[in-house]
């Protein structure tokens, strides 16, 4: 999961390389480089860290160059470092690559034993001496299909040449690659948001192509190296939404955004009107499902989670749900009347992509809920329900988690009522509830103060646990995961019924807990579950909603209500406390909020 640009202009094009890596960042961090090519030499520069390290330790206003390649970097092979960053070269070749090769060492002993130099820990430098080696002997679409043919994993490559100082190649296998066209130049990207701020005219390579990139002309060709034609797409343009605008950082500006996500949300699928659930161009009878499996990864997984319990109470089908990584390598039955439904915010997850492609490569119903929807997830779903979030740039997801329950728990709602499982008056009563949520979370997201002063005691503390029951428990892994990923603490999501059978042993004086319990079905359970750690010494912190009866429990060290409405629908208000309770305690430690540390936005290797 690195970012890749590539340029090739009739102008100097440095300035644009490093504004696009800029854009990219949220795909690695660890470093960043560019490789221009001028007076028939390939200028390299490379740095640690971000790419303003880059732009402090390099004089790149001077960099010539009408061509060039750049690269940010989440480290696979390699420590982090400027030795390690891309652009990986040899004398003639120039690469920058997103992936993992995985026969990596095979190649380079058998490159050694052909003379070549290693300078890197890394897999990637193995593809400049292969094409280098193979140029000896073959010409450009012959030495790229030779040695694309010669690489087992996954890559997106964009790659220079000193004596072909006229053109860029780019190649795709399992990590997603763009063109893109302007005036007087093309572009290579490993997205499409990359590119957007020259251009909305994109063409995506598929598995296996590679494509030829000069100022006036891109050539495709398949993995024979045969030339093939294909589409050009015109993207919308959301710019406005990579803009920061007063807040300080992408999190806390996406958390402040939800109540127009959801709204968004609901106009886009919601018949007030007729009081309906506009999901009707489903490609399959509804009989034909007797079953379902949500797979995601990291919150997506959480909102697959979530779609379970919602789905197990209103409607009368079998659910699973899985996390990618596992359920790629295992032996899945496949089953003709299971549908599978994908979840991702950004549709490039490697590890979803590749369970997507398993359960199509098996022809079975797929069905994508996106952010993303220029993405590969999306375009290689049969059916895809978007959550139209917008942008979503914050390493940690907010405002698309509340976007995928929101579209799935229609999509439970509608299968619920064509199944005849939902009575019609319960399905046009909970349509109606969902009117009221964007305000609701709107009230939701005036705690502040309070979770702000909360935070401090997280942050002190060793560890810290999140416990929830039923529509909670999801909730509670996500709060969890939140409080990790951004302030470094380690945090536990449990379901607080789970506790007494092992984790209980962890509780100690003073130790924070997060205790979730709405008045819900579950309400009595959990509040039995959390006098049982409050009594082995457990700071808890309450999140429950208002109600005209009060908590009848003693010695609790916070409490956080949020609104009233209908047990469906309180999950979307618990996880909003939760979101600012990591957001707050990374700000009071300094921590990069938007890219936090060993992390990247879109997660396109294994
Ligand atoms: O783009 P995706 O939704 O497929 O990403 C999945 C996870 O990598 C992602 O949700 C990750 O867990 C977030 N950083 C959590 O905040």
């Amino acid at each position: 999961m690195c970012g890749i640009i590539g340029i090739s202009s009739n102008k100097p094009v440095s300035a644009n390389i490093i504004n696009s890596l800029k854009k990219l960042e949220y795909r690695g961090y660890d470093s960043a480089g560019i490789a221009t090519l001028s007076d028939g030499e390939i200028y390299e520069v490379k740095s640690e860290g971000r790419v303003d390290n880059l732009e402090n330790n390099f004089d790149l206003k001077n960099l010539r160059g009408n061509i060039g390649i750049g690269h940010v970097r989440w480290a696979t092979h390699g420590i982090p470092n400027s030795l390690n960053a891309h652009p990986h070269s040899s004398h003639n070749v120039s690469v920058v690559h997103n992936g993992i090769i995985e026969n990596s060492t095979i190649l380079k002993k058998y490159l050694i034993n052909k003379g070549h130099n290693f300078k890197s820990q890394t897999d990637t430098e193995v593809i400049v001496h292969l094409i280098t080696e193979h140029l000896k002997t073959s010409d450009l679409e012959e030495a790229i299909t030779k040695t694309l043919k010669q690489l087992h994993g996954s890559f997106a490559l964009g790659i220079v040449f000193k004596d072909m100082p006229n053109l860029i190649v780019g190649a795709r296998r399992g990590s997603p690659l763009a063109v893109g066209y302007g005036p007087n130049e093309n572009y290579l990207g490993s997205d499409s948001y990359a590119l957007k701020s020259m251009t909305n005219k994109i063409t995506y390579l598929d598995d296996g192509e590679f494509c030829v990139v000069k100022k006036d002309q891109v050539v495709f060709f398949n993995e024979n190296g045969k030339k093939v034609n294909k589409k050009i797409l015109e993207l919308s343009s959301d710019e406005a939404n990579y803009d920061k605008g007063d807040f300080k950082h992408f999190m806390a500006k996406e958390i402040e955004e939800q109540p127009i996500t959801i709204k968004t949300g609901i106009k886009e699928y919601v018949d007030n009107l007729n009081k309906d659930i506009n999901i009707f161009n489903f490609p399959w009878k509804t009989k034909e499902i007797k079953s379902i499996t949500l797979v995601g990864c990291g919150t997506a997984y959480h909102s697959c989670l979530m779609a379970k319990y919602w789905f197990e109470e209103l409607t009368t089908l079998d659910v699973n749900t899985d996390i990618a990584s596992e359920f790629r390598y295992r032996k899945n039955r496949f089953k003709k009347d299971n549908l599978y439904i994908f979840v991702s915010q950004s549709g490039e997850t490697a590890d979803t992509y590749a369970a997507l492609d398993l359960c199509n490569k098996n022809s079975m119903k797929t069905c994508a809920v996106v952010n993303v929807i220029e993405s590969s997830i999306a375009r290689d779903s049969k059916f895809v329900l978007p959550i139209h979030c917008g942008p979503e740039i914050g390493v940690a997801s907010t405002k698309a988690f509340l976007g995928q329950i929101l579209v799935l728990y229609l999509l439970v709602l509608k299968l619920g009522s064509l199944r005849n499982e939902i009575k019609i008056r319960d399905y046009q009563e909970k349509i109606k509830d969902l009117k009221d949520l964007p305000e609701l979370i709107e009230k939701t997201l005036l705690h502040d103060n309070d979770i702000q002063a909360i935070s401090l005691t997280f942050n002190e503390a060793k560890g810290s646990m999140f416990l929830g029951r039923g529509f909670s428990y999801p909730i509670a892994l996500e709060g969890a995961l939140k409080l990790k990923e951004l302030s470094y603490v380690h945090a536990e999501g449990y379901p607080a019924g789970e506790m007494k059978h092992g984790p209980l042993a962890l509780i100690e004086e003073g130790m924070p807990v997060v205790v979730l319990a709405p008045r819900d079905n579950y309400y009595k359970k959990t509040i039995s579950n959390m006098q049982e750690v409050i009594a082995r010494g457990a700071k808890v912190l309450l999140i429950t909603n208002k109600s005209k009866d009060e908590v009848v429990s003693e010695n609790i060290w916070e409490t956080i209500e949020v609104e009233h409405t209908n047990d469906d629908l309180l999950p979307f208000l618990l996880t909003i406390p939760l979101q600012k309770l990591a957001y707050y305690s990374a700000l009071k430690k300094g921590y990069d909020i938007d890219k936090p540390r060993n992390l990247a936005k879109s997660v396109t290797v294994e």
